[in-house]
C-alpha cells in the first residue's frame, strides 16, 4: 500500500470583513425595526419582542471576533439581513466554483505541482450551489486536471471524510496526485436574523494536495498516518434546505431552511464523544506526544475543553492554535485552514492531529506525522 502525504495546502477568503461591532450594530437595528413594526402584537403578548446581541456575549460564548464574508454591504442591511449573490450565467465559472479554484491554486502552487498533475478532484463542503453537474467537475474542467471528481458532503466533517476517500484511492492506486477543496459559502445557509446563530459563520475554501511519494516535490511533507471516523445522528443541528422545499410552499421559507441548532445541547454532547474519540484513536496508534491539534474551529470554549481532555493539561495557543477568532466557523475549511497557518514550525518527526466535529453527528480524526 502506498504512504500518502499532504504536499500543499492554500485557502482563500473574500476581502469583506465585518466585526463583531458591525454585526452586533445590523442586528439591533433590525430588532429595533422589528419591535416598532410589532408593537400592538408584541403588547397584546402575541408576537414576542426580539432581543439584542452583544459583542460581549459573541466572544465570551464562540471567541468569534471578525468573519470574511462574499457580500458585507447586504448582510448588514437591516432590511435584508442577508447576502445578494445574483446567478451567473451558466457559462461562467459559478461562485462556488471560483472559491474553490482559488483556494486550489494556492495549494498547488505550495506542492509544486500543475493542476494537469492532478488526476483526482473532490469538493467536499457541507452546502452545495447546485445538484449537479457537480461543483468538482467544474472546478476540475477550470482548473485543467485530468482524472475523476465528485462532490461530497459530510456538513463540518467534510473534508475530513473527503481525506479518508481520498487515502484510499491513493493508497491502491487509483489516482497518484489528489486534490480535495472544501469552499464554504456559510453565508448563504445562515439567518442573520437568528440571535443564537448571526454571529458564527464566515465564508472561506480550504484545499489540500494528497500524493505519494513517488510525485512529492517538497521536503517534509506531512504523512496521513492514521483516520478514523464516526457518525451518530442527531436532529440538533439541521438545515431542511432542499430541493423537495418548493413542493412543499407553506413551509418553504421557515426558519428551519436555514442553519439551524441547538446549540448548548451541541456542545454539551459533542465535546465528551469528540475528546474520547480523538483520545482514542491516538492511543490506539501508541502516540504519547502529540505537538499540534488542529481542531474543528466552531467555539473556542469547546476547544479548549476538548484539548484539555486530550492533553491532560490547559492547551498553550502553539498546541491548539484557533483561526476562528479572524474568520469564524468556516465549517469543514475551519481546521485545514488552521493547518495552513500552522505547521511550519513542526519538526521532522513530530505528530499532529486533525480533526473535525460538526452536525450529523460527525467526527473526523486524522493523524500526521512531520516527514
Ligand atoms: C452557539 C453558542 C456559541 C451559544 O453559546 P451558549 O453559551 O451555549 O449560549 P446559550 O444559547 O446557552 O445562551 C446563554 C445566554 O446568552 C443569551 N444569548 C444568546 N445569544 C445571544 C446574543 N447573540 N447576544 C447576547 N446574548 C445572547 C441567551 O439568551 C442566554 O441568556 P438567558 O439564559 O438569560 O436567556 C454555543 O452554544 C456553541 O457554540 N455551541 C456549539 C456549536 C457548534 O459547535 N456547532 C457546530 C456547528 S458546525
Amino acid at each position: 500500500m502506498n504512504k500518502v502525504l499532504i504536499t500543499g495546502t492554500g485557502f482563500y477568503v473574500p476581502s469583506d470583513v465585518i466585526s463583531n461591532a458591525e454585526i452586533v450594530e445590523s442586528f439591533n437595528a433590525y430588532v429595533a425595526l422589528f419591535n416598532a413594526e410589532h408593537a400592538l402584537a408584541i403588547e397584546n403578548g402575541t408576537v414576542e419582542a426580539l432581543r439584542e446581541s452583544s459583542s460581549a456575549f459573541i466572544v465570551k460564548a464562540s471567541g468569534v471576533e471578525n468573519r470574511h464574508v462574499i457580500d458585507k454591504k447586504h448582510i448588514l442591511d437591516p432590511l435584508l439581513m442577508r447576502p445578494l449573490l445574483p446567478e451567473r450565467d451558466n457559462d461562467a465559472l459559478s461562485l462556488q466554483a471560483e472559491m474553490a479554484v482559488k483556494s486550489a491554486l494556492k495549494a498547488l502552487h505550495k506542492a509544486g505541482k500543475q493542476a494537469s498533475d492532478v488526476d483526482m478532484l473532490v469538493v467536499s463542503c457541507s452546502t452545495l450551489q447546485r445538484a449537479y453537474p457537480g461543483i468538482a467537475m467544474e472546478v476540475q474542467a477550470a482548473l485543467g486536471c485530468g482524472g475523476y471528481a465528485f462532490d461530497m458532503n459530510v456538513a463540518c466533517s467534510s473534508a475530513t471524510f473527503g481525506m479518508q476517500t481520498i487515502v484510499n484511492a491513493l493508497k491502491v492506486g487509483a489516482a497518484k496526485v489528489a486534490l480535495l477543496i472544501s469552499p464554504e459559502i456559510c453565508s448563504g445557509h445562515m439567518s442573520f436574523c437568528d440571535r443564537d446563530s448571526h454571529f458564527l459563520f464566515g465564508d472561506a475554501s480550504s484545499a489540500m494536495v494528497l500524493e505519494t511519494p513517488e510525485t512529492c516535490q517538497v521536503d517534509n511533507p506531512f504523512e496521513v498516518v492514521s483516520i478514523r471516523l464516526q457518525t451518530q445522528y442527531s436532529n440538533n443541528i439541521r438545515n431542511n434546505f432542499g430541493f423537495l422545499n418548493w413542493t412543499c410552499p407553506a413551509t418553504a421559507q421557515a426558519r428551519d431552511k436555514w442553519f439551524i441548532q441547538k446549540g448548548r445541547t451541541v456542545f454539551k454532547e459533542v465535546i465528551p464523544m469528540a475528546a474520547k474519540m480523538l483520545s482514542q484513536h491516538l492511543s490506539d496508534e501508541g502516540i504519547v506526544d502529540v505537538k499540534r491539534l488542529w481542531l474543528h474551529q466552531a467555539n473556542k470554549n469547546m476547544n479548549d475543553l476538548i484539548a484539555y481532555k486530550i492533553l491532560g493539561h490547559e492547551a498553550s495557543v502553539a498546541e491548539a492554535p484557533l483561526v476562528l477568532d479572524r474568520y469564524g466557523n468556516t465549517a469543514s475549511a475551519g481546521s485545514i485552514i488552521c493547518f495552513d497557518h500552522y505547521h511550519d514550525d513542526l519538526a521532522t518527526g513530530d505528530y499532529g492531529l486533525l480533526s473535525s466535529f460538526g452536525a450529523g453527528y460527525s467526527i473526523g480524526s486524522v493523524i500526521l506525522k512531520r516527514c
